[in-house]
């Protein structure tokens, strides 16, 4: 596949795509022994691209931060039609094998990582790894004191799980639309989690957003959107991971 000299050498996390623009137009960078200067030249994948004479290495994973809004799958495929996170990204990443790290619900928004690395997905997704995971709920009513306290101590979902979550946070009680706003940080994750402990406590979730995966927040990235993890952010997700076992 030939892509764009610049987003190649970002790709591969040599500078962003702007300062990647920068070193070529200085004659910086050199494709098959050939200095180029042309913004727009086309390199494919057997290409030897050297930067101030130094080859570079092609990345070969893609580590995305996606603002999933809801009504999308997180899945890669699926076989009834309707729509998934994959659908969101650009044209160019649907070719690479890219699907989510771990799920959110078809009705949750927030923040999901998708990639085509497996190994980094078997680390985060691994349930000895304790990643921090922490939701916006809104839930409708208003939630007393005591109800909090008895989901902060943890409640027992899906019969026998006993679901204690890391943090429970009272964000807002908005007594005009009879409703509360909850943060509520996890480190494990079993399926609709969120939903089932608030149900446990005897309410109902109106809306859900994952605000924050570790260290990773939604930070400049709209709903819809995603941007790539940057070379750090991979290596300290990794580290975390290894490291929280
Ligand atoms: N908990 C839920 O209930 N749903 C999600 O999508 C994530 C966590």
């Amino acid at each position: 596949m030939l892509e764009r000299l610049q987003k190649v050498l970002a790709q591969a996390n040599v500078a962003s795509r702007r300062k990647s623009e920068e070193y070529i137009a200085k004659g910086r960078v050199k494709v098959n022994g050939q200095v180029i200067t042309e913004l727009g030249y086309k390199v494919n994948k057997t290409d030897l691209i050297e930067v101030d004479g130094k080859p570079i290495k092609l990345a070969e994973h893609l580590y995305f931060l996606l603002n999933k809004p809801t009504g999308f799958l997180s899945t890669a495929s699926d076989d009834k039609g309707r729509r998934t996170v994959i659908d969101l990204l650009e044209e160019e990443h649907k070719d690479v094998r890219l699907y989510p790290v771990g799920r959110l619900d078809y009705d949750t928004a927030g923040l999901l990582l998708i990639t085509n690395d497996g190994d980094f997905t078997n680390h985060l997704t691994h349930p000895s790894f304790h990643i921090e995971k922490e939701y916006l709920v809104r839930v409708t009513g208003i939630i007393i004191r005591k109800k909090i306290v008895e989901l902060r101590n943890g409640v027992t979902i899906d019969g026998n799980y006993f679901a204690k979550p890391k943090e429970v946070r009272l964000v807002e009680l908005n007594k005009e639309h009879q409703s509360t706003l909850l943060s509520i940080t996890l480190i494990e994750g079993k399926n609709k989690q969120v939903r089932k402990m608030i149900e446990a406590i005897g309410f109902k979730v109106k809306n859900l957003t994952r605000i924050r995966y570790d260290f990773l927040t939604l930070d400049g990235v709209e709903r819809g959107k995603y941007r790539a993890l940057k070379i750090h952010e991979v290596k300290q997700l990794h580290a975390h991971s290894m490291t929280k076992r």
